[in-house]
């Protein structure tokens, strides 16, 4: 389907305006046509809720295709050898596979994810929380993001892992430069510094899985090598990748969905104090943060197989479907008056944190640490206003913003 060139060009995933505000041009987007073809990332997009759950559900589809085919078979061009520390950290990443190994490396990631088992670190989480904002009391201002978001967040994840606290701030440089590797505007110089960072990542997670080895503990690390050293269903690179997949994803999206779901709130303060005077539970709340303004604008698939046809446009074996998110989530057919951030609306039907196999395994922890997050923040912040108008980075796949400095 082709949209209006009008259309098209207002659809421009480098302009600072549109990764500020993409929700008019979605609105459009979704009006015009189901999917369509974008010639600048030579991809096809979608734009409708519907479209991007059976989407994400389709098998004949893909994260990964390199399982099936070759990038001669698919006329791709080979991976490029001067990123290659990058690729290498992210090749056992569940996010690049696909079954069989998919399945087995989740079903042993997602051991440590139940609802049941991240319940358990409520009372850490909590503590935590309460931590980092108890040394801002006295503060005029602050920046929700980097004095409390990141700090939080981080923490939580590194304590999962078995991580040394010392060591967040190299992790946190790592994680920054790499994940500019899933924008669709990434610069050379990004891709060089990205793939200087994952190469520093890889000898750091072999270097803690030696000591772990030495001296085991009850973090994820530890556990992933007991079932290493068990058995042959992991291998060490599997664990390299998993770790720096989980470190990574593990608070880049958390961080993001704070900073934007609370830039939300100060947006509109009658929700805030909806929140503050218990009417709506900081849970319920939490949806509507993924929902309203998803930190993850898009994710990819590849169509694998003969005869898929995507609202009447047949796909062929190795095109790229881009499913917009953000879109998804703002759409009329799923939601009623999409626009309105609604604290309440406790609708969980938004794809913020996808669907189908590859649906977000950190989604308990996630949705524990924006929880505890917004009760502590409302507990002891409940008058928090805006102190600047805050700025997204330009980025339009992990979309974010630059700082959101707040007065408590
Ligand atoms: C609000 C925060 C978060 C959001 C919005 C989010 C969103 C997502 C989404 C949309 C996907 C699916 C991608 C796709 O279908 O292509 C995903 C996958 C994933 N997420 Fe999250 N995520 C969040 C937090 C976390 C946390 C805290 C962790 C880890 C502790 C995590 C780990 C992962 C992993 C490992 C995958 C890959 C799963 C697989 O491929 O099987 N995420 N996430």
């Amino acid at each position: 389907m082709s949209l209006a060139p009008e259309l098209l060009e207002r659809f421009d995933l480098r302009d600072p305006d549109f990764i500020a505000d993409p929700y008019p041009v979605y609105a459009e987007l979704r009006a015009a046509a189901p999917i369509f073809w974008y010639e600048p990332t030579r991809q096809w997009f979608i734009t409708r809720h519907s479209l991007v759950h059976s989407t994400l559900r389709d098998r004949r589809l893909g994260r990964a295709y390199l399982h099936r085919y070759t990038d001669q078979d698919l006329g791709r061009p080979e991976p490029d050898p001067r990123w290659a520390a990058f690729h290498d950290s992210e090749r056992w990443s569940l996010l690049n596979l696909e079954p069989p190994d998919h399945t087995r490396l989740r079903g042993l990631v997602s051991k440590v994810f139940t609802p049941r088992s991240v319940a358990a670190l409520r009372p850490a989480i909590e503590s935590e929380a309460k931590a980092r904002l108890s040394e801002l009391t006295g503060r005029t201002t602050f920046d929700l993001l980097t004095d409390f978001a990141q700090p939080y967040s981080v923490a939580v994840i590194v304590a999962m892992l078995g991580v040394p606290r010392a060591d967040t701030d190299h992790l946190l440089a790592w994680s920054h430069a790499i994940v500019k590797m899933y924008e669709l505007t990434t610069t050379d110089d990004q891709r060089v510094a990205a793939n200087e960072a994952a190469g520093a990542f890889i000898d750091y997670v072999r270097a803690l899985i030696a000591a772990k080895r030495r001296a085991p503990d009850a973090g994820l690390v530890s556990q992933l090598i007991e079932v290493e050293e068990a058995g042959e269903r992991l291998t060490e690179d599997e664990i390299v990748c998993t770790t720096i997949v989980l470190l990574n994803a593990g608070h880049e999206a958390t961080v993001n969905t704070l900073g934007n779901g609370m830039r939300a709130f100060l947006k509109h303060p009658e929700e805030w104090r909806r929140v503050c005077a218990g009417k709506v539970a900081a849970r319920t709340a939490v949806e509507e943060m993924v929902r309203w303004d998803s930190p993850l604008q898009l994710f990819e698939r590849w169509v694998l197989d003969d005869g898929v046809e995507i609202a009447g446009q047949p796909l062929a074996v190795g095109d790229e479907v881009a499913m917009l998110f953000g879109a998804a989530n703002r759409d009329p057919q799923q939601f009623d008056d999409p626009d309105r951030f609604d604290a309440g609306r406790g609708d969980a039907t938004h794809v913020g944190f996808g669907g189908g196999i590859h649906f977000c395994v950190g989604a308990p922890l996630a949705r524990l640490e924006l929880e505890i997050s917004l009760d502590e923040l409302r507990r002891t912040m409940p008058h928090l206003t805006l102190v600047e108008e805050p700025t997204y980075h330009d980025a339009f796949v992990i979309r974010g913003l630059r700082a959101l400095l707040v007065a408590p």
